[in-house]
């Protein structure tokens, strides 16, 4: 095998199917047992938003809303959270009004939750940027709307059940502008244990205390969110869908039985998930809390596209953390910003206006997919078989198309060094795995490996072999599982490639 090929053969991002171009016409939209609608479907038809109505309930299998039950404390609560929203939007408020605000109806924090960073986001405002007071004061109002936009009880997106729910973007606005002023009950404690101790935090009180540059230039992006939301004439007007799926542990693959042999790959250096994968189905490396650290520090590819997209943030009010075989689908979601940089050195750059079309349902042809890959804290814990199984089977949860659309309908999928970063993977462990669980779900990939020359070359060359020698998903899957188990025994110092390549020699009998 020539090995010395250039990255020039990888399969052409061109021919790789996109939305809207692969886009199968989509029944029209209701609710039943496994989507619930919150908004009325038949004014849908009448080029209508309104907001679907239904009884309150306040149960821990919907999202308890701060107004509550009738006659109940949360009532109270709402009440106070009312007037001191209200003073919000009479006067110019400053940093200092919305401090008081947020701890008169939480009172319990008022000692502990710092301000800081609000104070010094604040500072740092340059003239580009909208007034503040006049966000604020739009924000609150936003968020006071909040019984007349969210009529219909949101289920809880609970483990090991499949359940969909789309929203407005205009209610996701509201549920945020909320989350920004903490007034969602019961998120606040986050120890173990807590009736929330399974769901990601929403409300934003973590940001705003500890003061560094990252939440600075998080708050940029949030601020710049809610100024476009709050604006007539820039307020979204679409839908979005969040959809929880869970693949039964019998319906997953047997992998060392299957039959493809790898799909097409697109693997490049250059260009973004989130940019150059448009129209594709993009990868979030996220974790089982979607959103991760978006509302503290952390500042990787999950959070990061979550500030460029603050829309996906609403999904850590419903979602509970994702089992193995679970991942968290969000289709509709709107880009507002441009930043550069990555970590400390992530900067919010300027508003991004989406001219990305809208499918039937009105949901922007933006696909994402929330996969939790397993955390190494020491990386020689990853070459086990059951690593490499739970591995697997979580890619192929996130990649498998709906089962009612036929691939040739299906969008490629847009992924890279996913659990690589912040996890410790191995990236040509990972890369593998992905190319396998993507055959199975008959889907082509486009790879980014965000600047990496090399890995960009030897994973084509990799990829090449592998296609020229038609090793099937089966055959690589024992391959793999003897790699780790060799490994399990003398830590040999031979990268995976490099087994791989060996045992595909023609010497050997693969
Ligand atoms: N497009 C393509 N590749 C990227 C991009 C991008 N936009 N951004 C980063 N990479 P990481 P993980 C590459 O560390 O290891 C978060 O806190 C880059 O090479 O974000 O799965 C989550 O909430 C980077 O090193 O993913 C989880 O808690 C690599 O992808 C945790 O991190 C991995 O990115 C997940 O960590």
């Amino acid at each position: 095998f020539d090995f010395g090929e250039n990255q020039e053969d990888t399969y052409p991002i061109g021919r790789l199917k996109k939305d809207p171009d692969c886009h199968m016409q989509l029944d029209s939209l209701s609710g039943g047992p496994h989507h619930t609608v919150l908004i009325d479907t038949k004014e849908f038809y009448d080029r209508k938003l309104t907001p679907y109505k239904g009884q309150h309930v306040w149960d821990s299998n919907h999202v308890k809303l701060p107004p509550g039950l009738p006659k109940s404390n949360a009532e109270a609560r709402w009440r106070a959270v009312q007037r001191a929203l209200h003073n919000l939007t009479m006067s110019k408020p400053s940093v200092g009004d919305v401090e008081m605000a947020i701890k008169s109806y939480n009172h319990s924090h008022q000692m502990q939750w710092p301000f800081d960073s609000l104070y010094t986001y604040f500072k740092c405002l340059n003239k580009k940027e909208k007034n503040f007071s006049s966000v604020i004061s739009k924000m609150a109002s936003l968020a006071l709307q909040l019984p007349d936009l969210i009529k219909h009880p949101i289920p809880m997106l609970k483990q090991h059940r499949s359940h969909a729910i789309t929203m407005s973007q205009v209610q996701i606005s509201c549920l945020l502008a909320n989350a920004f002023f903490c007034t969602f009950p019961h998120r606040n404690a986050t120890k173990p244990g807590s009736e929330y101790s399974n769901y990601p935090t929403i409300n934003f009180s973590s940001l705003f205390g500890n003061t560094c540059k990252r939440k600075t230039e998080k708050l940029r992006c949030l601020f710049h969110y809610f100024s476009t939301v709050t604006e007539e004439g820039t307020k979204p007007d679409g839908l979005v869908t969040f959809e929880r799926i869970c693949i039964p542990l019998n319906e997953l693959p047997t992998w060392k039985e299957q039959q493809e042999t790898l799909s097409n790959l697109h693997v490049t250096a250059n260009g973004t998930i989130e940019k150059e994968g448009s129209g594709m189905l993009q990868v979030d490396f996220a974790s089982k809390f979607v959103g991760g650290g978006v509302l503290g520090r952390g500042l990787v590819q999950e959070e990061i596209r979550f500030l460029l997209s603050p829309e996906l943030i609403v999904a850590r009010l419903f979602t509970e953390k994702l089992a193995e075989n679970e991942c968290l689908k969000i289709t509709g979601v709107q880009t507002y910003s441009v930043c550069s940089g990555y970590s400390d050195s992530f900067e919010w750059l300027c508003p991004h206006k989406d001219d990305t079309e809208r499918d039937e349902w009105k949901r922007r042809y933006c696909q994402i997919v929330a996969l939790d890959a397993l955390s190494f804290k020491d990386p020689r814990e990853q070459y086990t078989e059951q690593n490499l199984k739970r591995e697997l089977n979580k890619a192929y949860v996130g990649f498998r198309g709906d089962p009612n659309i036929p691939s040739d309908y299906t969008p490629a999928i847009a992924t890279g060094n996913w659990g690589c970063g912040a996890f410790n993977g191995d990236p040509r462990l990972k890369a593998l795995i992905q190319m396998m669980a993507a055959a199975v779900a008959k889907r082509d990939l486009a790879f980014f490996t965000f600047r990496n020359k090399n890995q960009a070359q030897e994973l084509q060359k990799m990829h090449k072999l592998l296609k020229a020698h038609q090793v099937t998903v089966g055959q690589l899957y024992l391959l793999l599982k003897k790699y780790c188990d060799d490994y399990s025994h003398y830590q040999h110092k031979k990268n995976v490639f490099e087994f791989v390549r060996e045992m595909a020699s023609p010497s050997s009998q693969l």
